[in-house]
């Protein structure tokens, strides 16, 4: 059987890679993967079942049994063990904890397979770090999506509160001009544009344009819809 296409929409936190992977997504009628949220989730569940981040054989083990169920595309719902921790993994713990474990070798190996799965026809749109990089290197169009800093805490600050979350402004920039330091200086699966990705500055466009312009990308490579 021939692959399923795969579109990778990579970036910092706050370039609108989330939504613009999972508007994406809908117009193709595609799969949806959010890599985010499964380094998140392990995160979360590092502190639930206490096992400490330097041990990276009980580590790899809990990120290859962790039982995880999204939601419908876009609805951003997740579960871990059956219990909704949607709300949780987007605090800034969440945040927090996923960017540590994404800098462990262990937990990336550990979670590489789970990732591989949601290729599934007819395509797939995957939003993450390393999605043109390292996970799905062969992908048919690579978006990498940027934006100022402050922009970006903006934007999550918006997110936060729309969620009902509390959140602080100078502290969120603070915490995600760490994440990015933290994500890009890491050893393994650095956040860098694949050599062959479109990047975007988001800075001042709207969500229209951008999934606009990546559709428009999809096209250029033969991607179809539907
Ligand atoms: O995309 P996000 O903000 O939900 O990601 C949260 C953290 O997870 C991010 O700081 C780094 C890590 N991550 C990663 O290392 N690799 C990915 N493909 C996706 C996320």
């Amino acid at each position: 059987m021939e692959k399923p296409p795969v579109i990778t929409i990579d970036g910092p936190s706050g370039s609108g890679k989330g939504t613009i992977a999972s508007r994406v997504a809908s117009e193709l009628s595609y799969h949806l993967l959010d890599s985010g949220a499964l380094y998140r989730i392990l995160g979360i569940a590092t502190l639930k079942h206490g096992v400490a981040l330097n041990n990276e054989p009980e580590l790899a083990k809990l990120a290859k049994s962790l039982d995880i169920a999204f939601g419908e595309n876009g609805s951003g719902s997740v579960s871990l063990d059956g219990d909704d921790v949607s709300l949780e993994i987007r605090s800034d713990r969440g945040s927090d904890m996923a960017s540590r474990v994404g800098a462990i070798p262990a937990a990336r190996d550990a979670l590489f397979e789970r990732q591989l799965a949601f290729l599934q026809p007819p395509g797939l749109v995957a939003d993450g770090r390393d999605m043109g990089t390292v996970v799905f290197p062969d992908a048919e169009v690579k978006i990498y999506l940027t934006a100022s800093p402050e922009e970006r805490a903006r934007r999550r600050y918006k997110q936060l509160i729309g969620k009902g979350i509390d959140a602080i402004l100078p502290a969120l920039l603070r915490e995600l001009k760490e994440r990015d330091e933290r994500d890009s200086k890491r050893e393994v699966s650095p956040l860098v544009p694949a050599e062959d990705a479109l990047v975007l500055d988001t800075t001042d466009l709207s969500i229209d344009e951008v999934v606009e312009e990546v559709l428009n990308q999809a096209k250029i490579a033969g991607v179809l819809s539907k």
